[in-house]
């Protein structure tokens, strides 16, 4: 039985461009808990389909914009861990590789990552509630005097939110339809901590391997990308995407 390792070295070899695609699981080892599991201490109460909502945010303001300020704040203590590091290094062999990630932190490009595609927004970021200024309005927080929370839109007196997509919204246009295009351009496509559920990006995988793609998955437990994939590293990502990068090294690649 060969090694899934080596399988998938093999499979990179032959690849002309690789697409990836992540989720939570790929930030979990640098502290940043996956999207169901971001409610331990503080929020266990709450369950997150009822935090990450436009009417959740209107009917309870302080309570959904203190839960982002906790998620961030545990972001912001954040750093890449080696499988960042080892998705920023794979880079070296396919230099046209883009990351399309559903997680709303910036790890990826803090390890440095070049290309990345963020699907589901980006928490660091805000925004006002009603775009006054067009889609996205984004406001920079730091140019605010803060005096309450949610603060206000400075233009139109809005709440402002933060710049992530919530339940029963659509993703921002331009980054889903590049997704797209690069899901069904990618000969092979390597998919990192996501458990597949969640529609559209859950839609990547299945558009790549119908244009013939191979899909390599690295995750510790199985998801609903598991039944296929044709190449399963079982194992937590900063250990497996590092294991990968250097038998890719060490074969010469
Ligand atoms: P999930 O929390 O659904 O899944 C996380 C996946 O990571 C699971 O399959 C875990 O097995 C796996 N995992 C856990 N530890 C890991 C590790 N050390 N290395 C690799 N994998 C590991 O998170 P997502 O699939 O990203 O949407 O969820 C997708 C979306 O669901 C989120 O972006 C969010 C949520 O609704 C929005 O916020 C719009």
């Amino acid at each position: 039985m060969t090694d899934p390792i080596q399988q998938a070295v093999t499979i990179l070899k032959q690849a002309r461009q690789i697409t990836v695609l992540t989720g939570a699981g790929v930030s979990k080892e640098s502290g940043v808990p996956t999207f169901r599991d971001a409610l331990d201490g503080l929020w266990t109460r709450y369950d997150p389909q009822e935090l990450a909502t436009v009417q959740a945010f209107q009917r309870t303001p302080k309570l959904v914009w203190d839960w982002y300020a906790y998620r961030r704040q545990l972001m912001r203590t954040a750093e890449p861990n080696p499988g960042h590091h080892a998705l920023a290094a794979l880079e070296r062999y396919f230099p046209e590789m883009v990351i399309i990630t559903q997680n709303v932190d910036e790890l990826h490009e803090q390890a440095g990552s070049s290309d990345v595609i963020h699907l589901h927004g980006n928490i660091v970021q805000s925004k006002c509630l009603d775009n006054c200024r067009g889609n996205p309005t984004t406001i920079d927080l730091t140019a605010l005097e803060i005096i309450e929370t949610p603060p206000r839109c400075p233009h139109c007196g809005a709440y402002i939110r933060p710049d992530v997509v919530w339940f029963g919204e659509l993703l921002p246009e331009a980054a889903l339809l590049r997704a797209y295009q690069i899901s069904e351009q990618a000969d092979v496509m390597l998919i990192v901590g996501t458990s597949g559920m969640v529609m559209p990006a859950a839609i990547l995988p299945r558009i790549a391997q119908n244009n013939g793609a191979q899909i390599i998955e690295i995750n510790p437990d199985t998801s609903a990308i598991t039944p296929f994939a044709r190449v399963k590293l079982e194992g937590p990502s900063g250990i497996m995407l590092s294991r990968l990068v250097e038998a890719l090294h060490n074969d010469g690649s």
